[in-house]
């Protein structure tokens, strides 16, 4: 039987996690504090009051962990490095008890034939740095540069695809802007310097990474979304222009070479809170910024529609379907596809992977011990078709990794999201693959459906 939907030949298969989610162990053999060690052990910031200390405990469990991707198939695996398990003050002298653990999991994942992705930032910044201003602080972007040549020295020769950064939109903007995330900052001028020295910081690491890692793919990750006007009024038309410029194009533009977006620099200097440019770019930024990378990693899980909330007698035309998933998100696979096709048009990036897609569900197992997850089976095989529209289309998309490989600490919202393909049972801390992840094994067996 021939497959209704299939991906062209070679077409990259995998799952993602990040440290902080999965690994607990939070003072284990000498790491460090994190900012989410600090922030998940302040009363008030997580939903259900937990924190990341124990979480799946991957620290311990990893082989049993590795061995589980190859049931399921995995061709990559997109993890995380825990910056403080490693530099445990943030910068020099190493923990090696820390790289370590990465050694161990990258060769147990080669020995798998399951090539590691390896995400350097996602989101656990030493708590020792924070102390300096975090990323609002300039010193941080010199400080990741040197974490990236100490873990690149250490893993590159076996590791060939690297991501600098996850999501720098949330980590500056709910991390120092709305403060939801670590370190929990409300001040959308520290936000707007922390975009800045994250994606300097990313410029900075990427020459230093193919120096250590011969034949390397480099890139970074953003959390972008196609945005639609809920109306074709003038006033809703700006309201796009504008979510997408603060979503998407604050990121995109400076990383392919076209300076922060004019329209934003105007609107966040009448808003106060962005200095005189010299300020914060400083000369040779920008050129740093726009370094040539290999691929661009998409994380998407909706869209936006934007609309102008003060403008009266507007009725909106786009409003969202009535099909959300549990964390509120609505799901939307045509904007994946939109948003797709709009990269390519827009920026001409020479590979695209979706670097994290996926949905939050809660089933757990029924009587028999099965978990039954037909929402989240639906959830992906929409999207996934949208996916494969663009790469009919044009689109250079080359690989998907669905998030997540297993339920775990979802930021502020704790234990109470559960994202996994594969169920964890947090008292006893077992495993159970959910029916989506028995499902998406065949569709890696057969490269579609
Ligand atoms: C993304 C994060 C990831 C996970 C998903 C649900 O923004 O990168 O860690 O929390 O959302």
């Amino acid at each position: 039987m021939t497959n209704t939907v299939q991906f062209p030949d070679g077409f990259l298969w995998g799952a993602a996690t990040s440290s902080y989610q999965i690994e607990g162990a939070w003072q284990a053999d000498g790491k460090g504090e994190s900012i989410w060690d600090r922030f998940s052990h302040t009363p008030g910031k997580i939903k259900d009051a937990s924190s990341g200390d124990v979480a799946c405990d991957h620290y311990n469990l990893m082989p049993g962990d590795v061995a589980l991707m190859a049931d399921l198939g995995l061709q990559a695996y997109r993890f995380s490095l825990s910056w403080p398990r490693i530099l445990p003050n943030g910068r020099t002298p190493s923990n090696s008890a820390g790289l370590d653990f990465y050694d161990r999991l990258v060769d147990e994942l080669l020995a798998k034939n399951i090539a590691p992705f390896i995400t350097l930032y996602h989101w656990d910044l030493p708590q020792a740095l924070q102390e300096e201003g975090g990323w609002a602080s300039r010193s941080t972007a010199e400080a990741f540069t040197t974490y990236a040549d100490v873990v690149s020295q250490k893993l590159g020769d076996r590791v060939k695809n690297w991501i600098t950064h996850n999501e720098p939109w949330v980590a500056a903007f709910m991390g120092y802007g709305n403060g939801e995330h670590a370190p929990g900052i409300k001040d959308m001028a520290q936000a707007l310097r922390a975009s800045h020295h994250l994606l300097l910081s990313h410029g900075w690491a990427v020459p230093v990474i193919r120096q250590n890692s011969p034949g390397a793919q480099v890139g970074i990750t953003l959390n972008l979304s196609q945005v639609y006007a809920a109306s074709s009024s003038w006033a809703d038309l700006q309201a796009a222009r504008y979510t997408d410029g603060f979503l998407n194009r604050w990121f995109l533009d400076p990383l392919y070479g076209r300076h922060y977006p004019a329209d934003m620099v105007h609107t966040y200097r009448q808003q106060g809170h962005l200095p005189a440019e010299s300020a914060l770019v400083q000369p040779g930024d920008l050129e740093a910024i726009a370094v040539p990378t290999d691929f661009l990693g998409v994380n998407n899980y909706s869209r936006a529609i934007a609309r102008d909330e003060t403008a009266v007698n507007n009725p909106p035309t786009l409003l969202p379907n009535d099909n959300f998933t549990e964390m509120g998100w609505e799901v939307a696979p045509e904007g994946l596809r939109d948003l797709l096709l709009r990269l390519h048009l827009d920026y001409r990036i020479p590979k695209l992977y979706i670097t994290e897609n996926g949905a939050s569900y809660g089933e757990g197992p029924d009587e028999n011990g099965r978990i039954q997850d037909p929402r989240r089976q639906l959830f992906l095989q929409q999207y996934l078709g949208a996916i494969h529209q663009a790469v009919q289309a044009g689109v250079p998309l080359v690989g998907y990794f669905v998030w997540s490989l297993m339920d775990n600490f979802e930021w502020a919202f704790g234990y109470k999201q559960r994202f996994g393909i594969v169920y964890v049972n947090y008292e006893t801390l077992e495993r159970l693959p959910k029916d989506s992840a028995h499902w998406y094994r065949s569709v890696i067996q057969q490269n579609g459906w």
